[in-house]
């Protein structure tokens, strides 16, 4: 039985207590906020589970096995690293660390002593992530074009990061799921109109083979949208994650190049065949990842969002933050 310290009862917290109370082989012991409202509100919930306002009791318990970090992305280092420090496994939030400096030093850190690090990137065990993950394994959509992706609505404001930050790493950690290929060049502008970070931006990411990807993430929109298309050479999809059912649809649509009769003519011809929706597996993304680290600490094997895959999100945040402050100035990563 894994034993588990959540540090961390804000909003996220309760999300990642709730999960990891629901699995197999592992349970949570304790729970530390700095905020006494948060720790009542924990106690009232779980009332066998310890509350503290000290997270040194979680991190130095010898009847705690892994902690999850579920605070404030300043915070995420120094806990990470006293966490792994005193032998614990990590479940951190994402994203993972400040800069990528911290990242690599705590991913150096784990792998010397041996300590499981695992990056809260939810959406990856989402139903249709996995499902867009089987078809682009499977070439189903063919050579892919492009990754858009459009996450915007009103707030939350965050009072530390800016939209990028706060929203981009979802939408990084996807696209670096789902395309195999490495990242070479990002660009990416933005304002502030609200307080002193970025509210509103657009991040375009260039690959070695023609790939493009593009992310629109605002603070400041009136409605709420989660839409990613993604187009391939033999079929295009788009994914709306605010459809009940129906998130994926697939189409059977593109062009085709063809040369006319004259030398420089070039016809294009299009391809409008059917539009379907798979089946996407109902299951809660959290209570799958939650099993996931438990089960990568059982069998000592290591979790494909590792400290390494948060690492890569936080080198495309930093680049997208150099980017900014040179009005869209290309980043070579
Ligand atoms: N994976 C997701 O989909 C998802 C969703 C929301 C938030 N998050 C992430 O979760 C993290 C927390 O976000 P949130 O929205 O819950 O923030 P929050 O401000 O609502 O909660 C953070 C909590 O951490 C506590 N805290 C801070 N430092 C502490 C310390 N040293 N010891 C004990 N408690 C401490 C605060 O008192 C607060 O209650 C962030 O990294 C965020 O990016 C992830």
């Amino acid at each position: 039985m894994i034993r588990i310290g959540v540090i961390g009862f804000g909003y996220w917290g309760p999300n990642i207590v709730r999960n990891f109370e629901g699995i197999r082989f592992g349970t949570v012991k304790a729970v530390s906020d700095l905020n006494p409202k948060a720790l009542d509100k924990a106690k009232k919930n779980y009332p066998s589970i310890e509350v503290s306002s000290d997270c040194n009791t979680i991190l130095t318990s010898p009847g705690i096995d892994a902690v999850a970090v579920i605070t404030p992305v300043a915070t995420h280092y120094p806990l990470v690293k006293a966490a792994l420090e005193n032998g614990k496994h990590v479940f951190v939030e994402k994203p993972f660390t400040r800069t990528a400096a911290q990242a690599e030093e705590l991913i150096e850190l784990a792998d010397r002593k041996n300590l499981k690090i695992m990056v809260d990137h939810t959406f990856l065990f989402t139903g249709a992530v996995r499902k867009i993950k089987e078809m682009i394994d499977a070439d189903a959509l063919g050579k892919l074009y492009y990754y858009d992706s459009t996450r915007v609505n009103l707030g939350l404001f965050q009072t530390d990061v800016n939209v990028i930050w706060d929203l981009a790493p979802h939408d990084f950690s996807i696209m670096q799921h789902l395309i195999p290929d490495k990242p070479e060049a990002l660009v990416a502008t933005g304002e502030k109109h609200v307080n002193s970070f970025e509210d509103v931006a657009y991040i375009t990411v260039h690959f070695s083979d023609g790939v493009i990807a593009h992310f629109n993430v605002n603070w400041l929109s009136p409605v709420k949208v989660r839409t990613t298309l993604i187009g391939g050479e033999k079929k295009m999809l788009m994914w709306n994650d605010l459809e009940a059912d129906e998130k994926i649809r697939i189409y059977d649509k593109g062009v085709q190049r063809e040369n006319g009769d004259g030398i420089y003519e070039l016809l294009v011809s299009y391809r409008m065949g059917d539009i379907w929706s798979p089946r996407i597996e109902q299951i809660e993304a959290l209570k799958a990842e939650t099993q996931y680290f438990v089960d990568c600490i059982e069998k000592n094997e290591k979790p494909f969002n590792d400290g390494v895959a948060g690492l890569k999100v936080v080198r495309l945040l930093e680049a997208s933050d150099t980017s900014l402050a040179r009005k869209g100035g290309i980043v070579y990563l």
